[in-house]
């Protein structure tokens, strides 16, 4: 059975949050919060989670209507398909699995009448095995060396994903290098290959498809730089490749048995979870890998059996509506207070619109609402010092996620603590700002009234900027998945909400076509 198709503006809750928005537009976070009580009443926990969403321009009632919108789309009903395996990818007619990928219970999940967990731990052995192989340096490459440095060759999903949970895991790291070459500019392959030894690099070339111009073309780079030095005969031990395509990666020359599985139902931006981790396994070792699948879990299992009003993603997708849908604000901030996650929001940039930046409802009707928000962001504290002053000043209104983490890694609890008090100051900055009076009063004794008054204005913060505190105990693998997956639960319900579908990408293709026939001209 299809997901419904329920046009969200066409439902009585949003009638009914429109009049709800009209009556309180000007409602100001300062004074909700004014009530003792607010931050326990709008804040949710999920084991080492805690997620504030109190300093947001909302009440009891604002959440309750969003809710009810929720419910009268039947985002249950979708919730249940998604995890069961229907076809809720109508476009391209498959499953979206990414969740049975982590599943750690023995439920069977049925693709064309056939169970795919077997196939799930089968895949996850082979990582286990081939990453401990090489970890342990018994993997030698053609002169007999052990493996120094990993290259992940992909892009988009088969590189984004990889690539920022290596970054944010880096603590938790081997002694293995790894690297990552996207780009088609030979430039970036370039400077990669300068760092490599081929005797002792293992090339992983991720590609679902395995006809990306992109990663085809550095592939077969690597592959003729490597055979400057060696031979055909020694590529399969310097090349594995992630794929569906088994056929195109035959061809390419890497051995049979040095193919790992992906599967047509799971997309590419939600498959850092199957052998496209396999860097991830490589660089952090395989418990870490799958103690991020286990967080990854812990978060899915919340998704599907908690009822909205406490239920995390859901929350964070309905206040991303609220703003979107109601508010008019375009973009949304993700400000990780943890260099470590530096790369995220450029993860979440395709996680998040190539998901739901679509104009064409469920029913292949033009959109006349507003869907897919624009996401952005950089790491506190440097933002601090580079786009923030727009966001409390500025004549935008962008809700933002700040992420922080009680603990660090290392220890040095002054910068933590220093660290976090930004955290909290930027957050308050942003929610209550600075009135005339406070200027004022800080001014007093700098000058007389008259060049106060001048002044004033370029000092005063309006305020009333929403955000989210998104606080865990500490970065660990298992905390990483879990934010992952909060995200990904997030997108999916504003999907829903929004009556479109999340899982297809096909505005990425004609640019592909065009550029395929302007080479072809050349
Ligand atoms: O950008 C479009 C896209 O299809 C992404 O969805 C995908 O993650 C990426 O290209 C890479 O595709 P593949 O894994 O097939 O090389």
């Amino acid at each position: 059975m299809a997901l419904k198709n329920i046009n969200p503006t066409k439902t009585q809750a949003w009638e009914k949050l429109t009049d709800h928005f009209n009556n309180n537009k000007e409602i100001r976070i300062k004074d909700l919060c004014k009530d003792i009580n607010r931050q326990e009443d709008f804040s949710l926990e999920l084991g080492d989670l805690s997620v504030d969403f109190s300093k947001n321009r909302i009440t009891e009632e604002t959440i309750s209507l969003l809710v009810e919108l929720a419910k009268e789309v039947d985002l249950k009903d979708a919730i249940e398909k998604q995890f069961s395996g229907e076809v809720i990818n109508v476009t391209e007619g498959r499953e979206v699995l990414h969740t049975a990928l982590r599943s750690t219970s023995d439920e069977p999940v049925l693709v064309d009448g056939k169970n795919i967990k077997p196939q799930i731990q089968a895949a996850l052995r082979k990582i286990r095995s081939f990453s401990n192989k090489v970890i342990s340096g018994k993997w030698k490459g053609y002169t007999g060396k052990s493996i120094t440095d990993i290259v992940n060759i992909g892009i988009g999903g088969s590189d984004l994903g990889p690539d920022m949970v290596v970054e944010s895991l880096q603590y938790y790291k081997n002694q293995l290098t790894t690297h990552f070459v996207s780009n088609i500019d030979g430039d970036h392959v370039s400077e990669i290959m300068k760092k490599l030894n081929p005797e002792t690099t293992l090339f992983v070339i991720v590609s679902k498809t395995f006809t990306t111009q992109e990663t085809i073309t550095n592939a077969e780079t690597l592959k003729n730089w490597f055979l400057k030095s060696a031979t055909i005969f020694d590529i399969p031990k310097h090349f594995v490749a992630v794929s569906t395509n088994l056929e195109a990666v035959d061809n390419f020359g890497v051995d049979k048995a040095n193919v790992f599985p992906m599967w047509n139902w799971v997309g590419g931006r939600f498959s850092l979870w199957s052998a496209v981790g396999l860097s991830i396994s490589l660089s952090v070792g395989f418990d870490n890998y799958r103690a991020l699948l286990d967080g990854a879990e812990e978060m899915d299992l919340h998704y599907k059996n908690t009822a909205f009003e406490n239920n995390i993603p859901v929350i964070l997708a309905l206040l991303s509506i609220w703003y979107n849908n109601f508010y008019e604000a375009e973009t949304e901030a993700v400000l990780p207070y943890s260099q470590y996650l530096k790369k995220l929001p450029d993860y979440l940039q395709q996680a998040i619109m190539e998901s739901n930046g679509k104009g064409v409802d469920r029913n292949g009707d033009k959109i006349d609402y507003q869907t897919g928000t624009i996401v952005w962001g950089s790491t506190g504290t440097n933002m601090q010092h580079a786009f923030m002053q727009l966001v409390h000043q500025g004549t935008k209104l962008i809700p933002a996620d700040f992420i922080g983490y009680k603990e660090s890694l290392y220890g040095l609890v002054d910068h933590h603590k220093k660290l976090m008090a930004n955290f909290y100051g930027q957050i308050e900055a942003l929610a209550f700002g600075k009135t005339e009076e406070e200027v004022h009063l800080e001014l007093k004794f700098s000058g007389d009234e008259a060049k106060i008054a001048k002044l004033l204005p370029f000092k005063v913060f309006e305020g009333n900027r929403p955000s989210n505190a998104i606080l865990f105990d500490k970065l660990t693998p298992r905390s990483l998945g879990k934010l992952i997956a909060l995200y990904e639960h997030k997108i999916f319900t504003q999907g829903i909400l929004w009556n479109i579908y999340s899982y297809d990408q096909f505005g990425v293709e004609l640019g592909k076509e065009l550029a395929k026939k302007l080479l072809n001209k050349q």
